[in-house]
């Protein structure tokens, strides 16, 4: 068993269940042995979350994956946080079936984290009016499977504020997670005050801009001065604001560097000066046009 060069710290869900502040990014892991060689090396730097999606299409690799490789750590299922996420093809009526083939995917007894993946819902036009009845159909799926002990917690990605305001008024279990874009050009203020009120974690996914951010020169800056890498800057700056992540590597070395995050800090300076690259920019999909 190799040692574990960092203990990512938890965030408590409103559910109590304990999320680890870093998880693998699975998004664009999708052949069986890649996904075997980023598990391992993210077990081995010691990560304890893995976010997968129906849309990824390795739910079944990610789940034989730690099957076969938590006995190397001496680890077991109880010891990781899995993550995956409704397919848009699934929203709506068909959002049970979807939810339990994630789980017999995953051949897993329980997911810890099961989000909706994206407000819309796949073969509808952006501004259909069918889009929130899909929504609030798959989120009582989603509480059924909660309230059975399927789902430990639930929650929703890439919501807009309004798709937001509009779950609160009508959930009966609230969204534990949500789960959207975020890093130094794009903050969502909104959507974080929104979150903090209502008791909902927010989550960055994309945290180093598609690794566009990589080379932006306030953050190249940033990390000459601090002796760490661009990546380890982007990572730390949402990190040290209490904001978990999810770096997306396949790459053995690099799924190590984006775990070193937790010894070093960023001045409240250097927090600021990239704070101010917010410009509103997205690298992935917007949601803000679906009905
Ligand atoms: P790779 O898988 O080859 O490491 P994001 O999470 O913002 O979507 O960024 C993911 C992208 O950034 C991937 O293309 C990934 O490529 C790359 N990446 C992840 N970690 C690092 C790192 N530490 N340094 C450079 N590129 C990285």
């Amino acid at each position: 068993m190799s040692p574990t060069p960092f203990s990512s710290p938890s965030v408590a869900l409103n559910t109590g269940l304990q999320m680890p502040v870093l998880g693998l990014g699975t998004y664009k892991l999708c052949d069986p042995e890649d996904v075997h060689r980023a598990v391992d090396a993210a077990l081995s730097a010691g990560y304890r979350a893995f976010d997968s999606a129906a849309v990824y299409r390795n739910e079944a690799d990610l789940g034989k994956a730690l099957r076969e490789l938590l006995p190397k750590y001496g680890l077991t299922r109880k010891d990781v946080f899995i993550t995956s996420k409704l397919g848009p093809k699934d929203q709506g009526e068909k959002a049970m079936e979807g939810a339990l083939h994630s789980l017999s995917q995953l051949d897993l007894e329980y997911i810890d984290l099961y989000l909706i993946h994206w407000p819309g819902t796949q073969g509808l036009a952006v501004a259909d009016e069918r889009n929130p009845g899909n929504r609030a159909q798959s989120w009582a799926s989603l509480e059924e499977l909660h309230g059975q002990g399927k789902l430990r917690a639930i929650g929703v990605s890439n919501y807009t504020p309004a798709h937001m305001r509009e779950l609160m008024q009508s959930c009966k279990v609230p969204p534990a997670v949500l789960q959207v874009e975020f890093h130094p050009r794009l903050c969502q203020p909104e959507l974080r005050s929104l979150c903090k009120e209502s008791g909902v974690c927010f989550q960055a996914y994309s945290s180093l801009g598609k690794g566009e951010l990589l080379t932006d020169p306030v953050v190249l800056e940033v990390a000459e001065n601090c002796k760490r890498t661009p990546a380890q800057v982007l990572l730390r700056w949402a990190v040290q604001q209490g904001i978990p992540v999810l770096p997306k590597s396949s790459n053995p070395d690099r799924i190590l560097q984006n775990a070193e995050v937790f010894d070093f800090s960023l001045s409240d300076t250097d927090i600021s000066r990239l704070s101010a690259l917010d410009c509103g920019h997205r690298f992935c999909w917007d949601p803000s046009g679906v009905a």
